[in-house]
């Protein structure tokens, strides 16, 4: 498995916050939390490599030189789990836009099934960037990015909070060009798809259903 394009966050915050997601007594209110959270401080990961461009600003004391951070970003939340992602992100990038799609996977085929797609007529974006708290089969993942380069998306990053080998694998293999930034690689996939030792089921748990 080639992993020169997965980034596994090692900031001790993110450790402890993963941490008291997974337990099975943090209620739906403190999940949404720490959901919101953690994709904060996965943003300023994911965003190492924003391009920026040079300008000058009028401090009290004279010229500084600074940077204007002016990419055209899309922020694709795959519902519904990675919408608890992105309330954190429109914090702290609050002009990008939001393309909604909407998946959910099949319980016996595991293969995603979509329901919902709001992206632009005029697809104009430099990077996609998709949140989906969970990378088990990495069916959703691969039909999310085959959906953006389909529409004219040639940069897509994929933002999750936990990921299975078998679905960093899925990914690597059908879009090797997409970089996969996550919270944690867990130990491996279950015989009926989910993610161990993983946090259960992130739609369920931070939606209270
Ligand atoms: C979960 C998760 C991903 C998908 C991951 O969604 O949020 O979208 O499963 O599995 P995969 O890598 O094997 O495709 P789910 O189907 O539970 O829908 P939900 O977000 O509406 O709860």
């Amino acid at each position: 498995m080639s992993e020169s394009n997965l980034h596994v966050s090692r900031h001790p915050l993110v450790k402890h916050k993963l941490a008291l997601l997974r337990d099975k007594n943090t209620d739906y209110r403190s999940f949404r939390g720490l959901m919101r959270e953690l994709a904060m401080l996965l943003c300023y990961e994911f965003t190492e490599d924003l391009k920026l461009t040079p300008r000058q600003v009028e401090t009290p004391m004279g010229i500084a030189d600074g940077v204007k951070a002016d990419e055209r970003i899309g922020i694709v939340p795959v519902l519904r789990a990675g919408l608890g992602m992105l309330e954190g992100i429109l914090e702290l990038l609050p002009s990008v836009q939001v393309w909604h799609i909407g998946l959910y996977r099949d319980e016996h085929t595991l293969r995603p099934v979509q329901y919902y797609n709001r992206l632009p007529h005029r697809a104009e974006l430099d990077v996609a960037i998709i949140l989906d708290p969970m990378l088990a089969t990495g069916g959703s993942a691969v039909a999310t990015i085959d959906i953006l380069k389909n529409a004219g998306i040639a940069r897509v990053k994929y933002v999750g909070l936990i990921a299975a080998p078998e679905g960093v694998a899925h990914l690597h293999e059908s879009h090797p060009d997409v970089p996969i930034y996550i919270a944690n690689l867990d130990d491996r996939l279950n015989e009926v798809g989910f993610i161990v030792p993983g946090l259960g089921d992130a739609g369920d748990r931070q939606f209270g259903t």
